[in-house]
Order: structure tokens, then C-alpha cells, then sequence
């Protein structure tokens, strides 16, 4: 794909500067689009965007579209600072779609589409509503600044997406998530092609949707923070527009200690019940055995099917412990009655009576890969997440299957980890191509254990974007020092959509450094990251109630700045002889220095206190950095004294929940110059 790209590119520069003349010195353009498409060339030239921009809609009517037409100007308007307006104008854009897509959006659906961007003007064709919308979201890509304005990339896309199901999990229960974060998460969601809502709605910390029927489930349930059913029809309309399903998640048996507080009778065990206000697998569990359980689940299915329009049902089904289980004489006796050795069999039971529910309102079920058991009802979806095994058996067993394991946003990991994991990797990639075609995609996760509306957007984005691009783009797109180059631009972009990952970011800072000046210490938090995986909050006393204000919650899960230093470090190590990027590395050391001196100054305030020692380390990293390079130009071997030996070990370390993103790079800076 890049191969044919960039020679494409190049051809085309060739033949713009004059037949036979030698290719020009300038380098060929590069495209920042992200999902990167099945197949671009970049063409001579560009489509001038000015304040008459239109865009004009050819086939049957279709509101969606002219709806998306108009988003598409206000985001150009924003992103460019042209006050397009929406109306008049001259057609610059040309949408021809050949079918207005009707009725629920399917889990398989043409999302094809090709864009021609000329000098003289753009036309974008796609079968359906769903590809015109994922192109829409191409031409706002192409949109560059040049000499004098901005413009339109020429270009010849022809792009479909490699996977039907690209989604993001967000869990609303563990810390609210109010209807604007949700709505503008959509729209960036959108922006990327990403087509699946996976809203989790129901776990052990509340109970998030109004129902009418049940009315203690968010009664009792909720803190008061739940979705009424209007704000759920306005979420569900808001991603159809934008081509976007919503899989509502309710997640049981377990997790559903939200449930038990207004409805304790469905428990296998003893209440009373409280709501979880911290996180883990707890032992509260409705009760498999109970005919009022299916009762109850029987008309909460019906009224929340009703809701939500999608073909597929999410129930969860994981980490059930079976502690209460084997506690209740009751269901051990009934267990042994129906011949069931196990609690998974029991769970398989469960699973079997509340599809039997679900199909008797026209639903799929989708659980966690716990559900893959024996007798699990064919037509279920399982989504991994313990692995990639359990994706691979699923989809051998005949069921329709997800990958999440790899693509928790939680996790922290940089974004190149994410972006190398591949539905079709590992354990997929054996399987006959009538099983791989059962591999329906991926889902990002967005558990919420560690975010706040005013985080969750920073742990999304820009991350998200490259998952979205490995389940969109051919398997060959994983140069992953270009998808960086592009990731930084569609990260800005992102903004205009809504997300606040980089404008939620300052006023965090003021508040950490208690108004006072915060130059020095944004620098540091530049340089750090959040402890990776579940390493956050392992001290004592920590409640979904706290704030999460903190230096952890201002770093970014992937730090640029340090991606940038390790990846300097990494080329002097590999070539010596480079003064230039030696003399580079001196200077940010030097200015991390002079930093890290100023910082202290900065960090008066009560929510750095614990932070504190972040200073010295980076003032060790520096100096010792320092030091290091200057005996690597020498080839003077370094000794460290054992003070430093000590700082540079304790700078390794994670302070308050974060680490110093530059210290392993310092350290093999040291090791290579020892
Ligand atoms: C999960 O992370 N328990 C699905």
C-alpha cells in the first residue's frame, strides 16, 4: 500500500513539474488521513477552500447526509477560521450516493466510497449513506494549510473498510459519563470511521438508564447520575446521523450489585446491598436458579429493547466468581439436580435462558468471552477479552467474534502497542477463511475506573485514532513511525469535533499548581505517564468518590515528548558519529536542567505535594544524561558515583502513579557510555 503510494505520489510530482524533467528536490506529499484508506494516491495540486465552499447532494434526497454536509462546514470553519456559511455558496464538493440507507443500521453494511479531490472541485460516490458519511470524514482530512489559505488535498481514494465492527466501550457506571461527553466522543468517533457505540450502562458502582418499569434500578442504584430514556433515544438518534450503532451493555449476572440495592431478591446471596464504591469482582450475583429472576429480566429486556434499536444485545457475563453460588444451598442443590459439574455450567445456563428472552424481542446476544461454553445459542457474538485464544475458538465454534484484549485504553500503553495488535494476529491468523470471516472486529475499552468527563477524553484520544485505523485500513498499513507523524495532526483535528484531550489539559494544570505559574511544570507533565495496566491506586483508602485531580490524571497515557527523546537516544546509540543529534540531545538535557530547578518553585501547592520528588528525579535524569553524553562523545568510559547510581534506580520508579517517560532512555544513554 505505501509502496504504491508514495510511487504514485512521486509520478505525479514528476509529471507536474514537465514531462522528462528530473522529479524536483521537494518531497512528495504526504497525506495525514487516518484510517489510513484502501487505496490513495495524492495528486498535483490542491482544491482552494474559501468562504463559498458548498457541498452539493446528488441521488435521493437523504437528510442524514445534508445533515453531515452541514457539520462538515462548521468543522471546516472551526479548523480553518473561513466563515463558511451553510447556505449558498458554490458546489465545491459533489456527494453522489446511489442509496439512502433506511431502518436500524445493520453489523454489516456497504461502507464503501471513492473521492476525487481535482483543483477544479470533488466528487465523492458511495453505494450507500454510510460510505458518503466516511467519506465526508475523508475530504475534512484532506484539508491543509497552504501558502495564502487552506485547501484540499488532490487526491484518488477508492476505501472500504477491512472490518464491519470497529467500536469503543465506554463505561459510564464506574465514574458518570453525561450526555455530552458521550455525544462528542461520537462525533470524534465518527471522524475516524469508527461505527460502534458499546455503551456500558450497568455494573456494580450504579445503574445508569431510567427505566419505568423497574424504577428502583436508578432509584436506588444511581447517585442520581443515570441517562432518562429521552436522553437515551437523543444518544442513540445522535450516532445514527452519524453512522454510528449503540450496543447497550447490561452486564449480569455479575457486576449487578447496582441492581440488588433497590431489587435484593434477585441475589444468590444475603443482602442488604450497597453500591460499590471502589473496583474489583465482587461476590454479589443474581440468582440463576430463580424463575423471578427471569421474570424480572423478562420485562426490563422488553422495555430497554425498545430503547435501543440494534440488532445485538450486550449482557456482559463476566467474572462471575461463583462465590455466592457455592454459599446458597439452594443453588448448589439445583446445580447438582440439572447435572451441572460447574458454575461455568450454570452461567452457560443463564446465558441460554436470557437469550431465549432476547431472541423473543428479535435481539442477538453478545457477551464477554466467559459466555463461550457449551450450549452457548448459536447467532451469539463473543468479544474477547481475556485473549486472543477465546476469539479464535469462537469464531472455529461458529459465532461471530470481537477482539478487545489488546485494545484497553485503560491499560495506558502507547498508542504504536495497540496499533500492532491485529484482530486476524496470533491465534486468528491459523484459522479457514470461513472462520476468519466470522472475525467481525475490534473494540476499544474505555473502563472508567480512572476517568472523569474531564479525563475520559485525553485516555480516548488520540490513541483511539490509530485502533481505529488497524480496524479499518488493509492489514499491510503498520509503519507505525508514520502512523505518529499523521496521529499528531488528526489529534488537532479531533478537537473541532469536540473532544477536549488537549484543551482540558491547562486547566488542569492551573489547578495543580494552585493558580500559580505552570510553565516549568507542564514540561515536567510532559514527561510523564500514568503507571501502566492496574498499578494505579494500589495504596489504601481509594473510593470512586475522589476526585481525580491529580498529576496521574493531568499526564497523558503516551508522552510525546519522551516517545521523541527515546527515540533520539536510540538513533545516537545506533550511529555515534552523529554530532548533530548529539548536540540536540545536550540542549534539551540542559533546558530539562533549568527546568527541573524552576519546577520546584511550582509545586507549592497540595495536589503536587506528593508529586514532589518527580523534581528531583528529573533533575538527576538531566544532569546524569548529561554527563552520559559527554563520555559517549569522548569514548571516555562514565562512572557513576554511587549517589547517582542511586538517583538514576529511583527515577526508574514510579512516583504518586506516574514515571518519568525519559528515564529508561537516560538509562541506556548511561549503560551505553558506561
Ligand atoms: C472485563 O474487562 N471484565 C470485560
Amino acid at each position: 500500500m505505501r509502496f504504491k503510494r508514495a510511487v504514485v505520489a512521486s509520478l505525479a510530482v514528476a509529471a507536474w513539474a514537465g514531462l522528462g524533467a528530473a522529479a524536483p528536490a521537494q518531497p512528495a506529499p504526504a497525506n495525514h488521513l487516518m484510517p489510513m484508506p484502501a487505496s490513495v494516491t495524492l495528486d498535483a495540486g490542491s482544491l482552494p477552500l474559501d468562504a463559498r465552499f458548498a457541498v452539493k447532494l446528488e441521488g435521493p434526497a437523504d437528510p442524514r447526509l445534508a445533515r453531515a454536509a452541514g457539520r462538515l462546514i462548521d468543522r471546516l470553519t472551526t479548523l480553518t477560521g473561513i466563515p463558511i456559511v451553510r447556505t449558498g455558496g458554490v458546489p465545491a464538493l459533489t456527494v453522489v450516493c446511489a442509496r439512502r440507507a433506511t431502518g436500524a443500521q445493520r453489523a454489516v453494511e456497504d461502507e464503501s466510497y471513492s473521492l476525487r479531490v481535482t483543483p477544479g472541485g470533488a466528487v465523492l460516490r458511495a453505494p450507500t449513506t454510510y460510505g458518503a458519511l466516511r467519506g465526508l470524514e475523508t475530504f475534512a482530512q484532506l484539508v491543509e494549510q497552504v501558502p495564502g489559505g487552506f485547501a484540499v488535498q488532490a487526491s484518488t481514494i477508492e476505501d472500504r473498510p477491512r472490518f464491519p465492527w470497529r467500536g469503543l466501550l465506554i463505561d459510564a457506571c464506574r465514574h458518570w459519563m453525561p450526555v455530552e461527553v458521550v455525544e462528542r466522543n461520537l462525533d470524534a468517533m465518527a471522524a475516524v470511521k469508527l461505527n460502534v457505540l458499546h455503551w456500558h450502562l450497568s455494573d456494580d458502582q450504579g445503574f445508569r438508564v431510567q427505566s419505568r418499569v423497574f424504577p428502583r434500578l436508578q432509584g436506588k442504584g444511581s447517585d442520581g447520575h443515570f441517562y432518562t430514556q429521552a436522553e437515551v433515544r437523543d444518544i442513540v438518534r445522535y450516532a445514527a446521523d452519524r453512522g454510528i450503532r449503540v450496543v447497550p451493555e447490561f452486564d449480569m449476572p455479575a457486576h449487578t450489585q447496582s441492581w440488588l440495592v433497590g431489587y435484593p431478591a434477585l441475589s444468590a446471596g444475603k443482602g442488604p446491598f450497597e453500591l460499590a464504591r471502589t473496583w474489583g469482582v465482587f461476590d454479589p450475583v443474581l440468582d440463576p436458579t430463580s424463575e423471578r429472576v427471569y421474570a424480572f429480566l423478562g420485562r426490563f429486556i422488553a422495555e430497554m429493547t425498545v430503547l435501543f434499536p440494534d440488532a445485538y444485545f450486550h449482557i456482559g457475563g463476566d467474572e462471575v466468581n461463583g462465590v455466592q453460588w457455592d454459599a446458597n444451598p439452594a443453588i448448589v442443590a439445583f446445580r447438582k439436580r440439572h447435572g451441572m459439574a460447574t458454575n461455568d455450567d450454570l452461567q452457560a445456563y443463564f446465558n441460554r435462558r436470557v437469550a431465549r428472552i432476547l431472541k423473543a424481542h428479535g435481539k442477538t446476544m453478545i457477551g464477554w468471552d466467559e459466555v463461550l461454553h457449551e450450549g452457548l445459542p448459536k447467532g451469539a457474538v463473543v468479544q474477547s477479552w481475556r485473549g486472543q485464544k477465546s476469539l479464535a475458538d469462537a469464531a472455529r465454534a461458529g459465532f461471530g467474534a470481537i477482539l478487545s484484549n489488546g485494545y484497553y485504553l485503560d491499560y495506558m500503553w502507547p498508542a504504536s502497542r495497540h496499533y500492532a495488535v491485529d484482530p486476524l494476529g496470533k491465534d486468528a491468523a491459523a484459522l479457514p477463511d470461513e472462520a476468519k470471516a466470522r472475525i467481525l472486529g475490534g473494540e476499544a475499552c474505555m473502563w472508567a475506573e480512572w476517568v472523569t468527563p474531564e479525563t475520559i477524553d485525553s485516555r480516548i484520544w488520540p490513541r483511539m485514532a490509530a485502533i481505529a485505523e488497524r480496524f479499518w485500513s488493509p492489514a499491510t498499513v503498520t509503519d507505525t513511525a508514520d502512523m505518529y507523524r499523521r496521529l499528531a495532526v488528526v489529534s488537532r483535528q479531533l478537537e473541532a469535533t469536540g473532544v477536549r484531550q488537549r484543551l482540558d489539559h491547562e486547566p488542569m494544570l492551573d489547578r495543580l499548581a494552585n493558580d500559580g505559574p505552570t510553565g516549568s511544570l507542564g514540561r515536567l507533565v510532559d514527561l510523564l505517564e500514568p503507571v501502566k495496566e492496574y498499578n494505579r491506586g494500589r495504596g489504601a483508602g481509594i473510593t470512586s468518590l475522589m476526585p481525580l485531580v491529580g498529576v496521574v490524571d493531568a499526564a497523558r497515557p503516551e508522552s510525546n515528548a519522551g516517545r521523541a527523546f527515546g527515540l533520539r537516544v536510540d538513533a545516537l546509540l545506533a550511529d555515534p558519529a552523529r554530532e548533530a543529534g548529539r548536540e540536540q540531545m545536550a540542549d534539551t538535557l540542559r533546558r530539562w536542567q533549568d527546568d527541573a530547578r524552576a519546577v520546584k518553585g511550582e509545586m507549592g501547592g497540595p495536589l503536587l505535594r506528593d508529586a514532589a520528588p518527580l523534581a528531583d528525579a528529573w533533575q538527576s535524569v538531566a544532569e546524569i544524561g548529561l554527563r552520559a553524553l559527554d563520555a559517549f562523545a569522548r569514548r571516555a568510559p562514565l562512572t557513576l558515583t554511587a549517589d547517582e547510581e542511586q538517583a538514576l534506580a529511583a527515577a526508574q520508579k514510579p512516583v504518586a502513579d506516574v514515571s518519568l517517560a525519559v528515564a529508561p532512555a537516560v538509562k541506556r544513554l548511561v549503560d551505553a557510555s558506561r
